[in-house]
């Protein structure tokens, strides 16, 4: 890594300019990309291009380039197959009303990309090749960018573990990959409230384990609850600290909010075990500037569980870059199940998710600095 490089991290223009830009000659026909992006369907479609670099234990962090989105050749003892050697990132590119494209603090997404690499023994990438790389392939692609509610291009930065060894130690070959999706609405149906189920049998991390780390492994370890969860109708998971009074941590992919009848506000601390969503920390800053008492605690299940059956809970949400803010309909277990606000979306949910989608989408001042103009 080049001191220039490190110093660089708040000039996009800089950073971007450090990659190689191929681009591909057989991008996909116009009239086939637009009608992709008029109706995206989340992380099912790729742009033309991917932002790349290699790192190698004896060189560091090099071959800086954007080129022809595609498949990877990996030996297949490359790390990553045998042991998850593995940690991606979500952000999402904005086009605003006059045609410029921002984040929102990207710096969130590369500072918690650089907590993930030490959890999971990777090499770190800098603030300002992570900001390059995503700026890079988003100036590349600047024409895959949807419009429209609740539209945006979805950038999956990740880091892979790719050589070709079967020893258990960190690899000493890594690449850095960033691709991009048009995206709508996380959950298929648009904004609307959803079930979820409270897993008591199943838990995703636990203490000193990875998952206040963004990899692989704690999404894979909540699939087999969810797809159980949505046997029974449940669209998400809420996990549990796994201790013997549990906790209420996250929905693995999304974290979690509480709305009382008093007006206060609840969601779980960081324990150790979640993820520091950069959305959750927004909405905590957005609500507090309402001169909304809220708080970040210890929420046992019992304590939620008595919270709800006593109708002290008059909304729920879940939030993440994906999710943005979506509501929370009902909340069940083995020995409850409770709808809540009448499984509709709340008003002071909405209303904060507003605020957040305003300033991302430019329809707001951005009053924090939140935002970062990519092209
Ligand atoms: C995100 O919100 O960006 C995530 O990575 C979570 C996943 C459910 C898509």
């Amino acid at each position: 890594m080049s001191s220039e490089l490190e110093n660089l991290t708040t000039s996009i223009d800089e950073v971007a300019q450090f990659f190689d830009v191929t681009v591909t000659d057989t991008p996909l026909p116009v009239d086939e990309r637009e009608a992709l992006k008029a109706k995206p369907k989340f992380g099912t479609v790729f742009s033309d291009h991917m932002a790349r670099m290699t790192w190698r234990e004896d060189e560091g962090w090099d071959g800086r380039r954007v080129e022809k989105y595609g498949p990877i050749a990996l030996d297949p003892a490359a790390a990553v197959f045998h042991y998850g050697q593995e940690i991606f990132e979500g952000l999402k590119a904005y086009r605003h009303a006059d045609g410029s494209v921002w984040s929102f603090r990207p710096e969130e997404n590369a500072k918690r990309y650089i907590r993930s690499a030490r959890r999971l023994a990777l090499p770190e990438l800098s603030v300002g090749d992570f900001l390059g790389s995503v700026a890079a392939l988003v100036r590349a692609d600047v024409e895959w960018i949807p419009t429209g509610e609740e539209a945006a291009l979805y950038l999956r930065p990740f880091m892979i573990a790719t050589e070709a060894f079967l020893g258990v130690r960190p690899a000493r070959e890594v690449e850095h990959l960033v691709i991009a999706s048009p995206v709508g609405p996380y959950f298929s149906g648009g904004v609307h409230p959803v079930n979820i189920w409270i897993s008591q049998d199943y838990a995703r991390a636990s203490r000193g384990g990875t998952g206040e780390a963004k990899c692989g492994g704690n999404y894979a370890a909540s699939l087999l609850p969810q797809i159980t969860a949505a046997k029974d109708g449940f669209d998400q998971v809420c996990f549990l600290d796994g201790q013997v009074d549990p906790a209420i941590e996250e929905l693995g992919g999304m974290n979690v909010f509480f709305v009382k009848h008093n007006g206060d506000v609840v969601t779980p601390a960081l324990s150790g075990s979640i993820l520091h969503g950069v959305t959750r920390s927004s909405i905590l800053q957005l609500i507090k500037e309402r001169n909304v008492n809220v708080s970040e605690e210890h929420i046992s299940l019992a304590s939620l569980k008595a919270m709800l059956e006593s109708g002290e809970i008059a909304e729920a949400f879940a939030c993440g870059t994906a999710a943005v803010i979506t509501p929370i309909g009902r909340l069940a277990d083995h020995d409850f199940d409770v709808t809540i606000n009448g499984g509709e979306p709340g008003k002071f949910t909405m209303d904060v998710r507003e605020e957040l989608t305003d300033i991302q989408n430019g329809r707001r001042p951005d009053r924090h600095g939140w935002l970062t103009r990519l092209a």
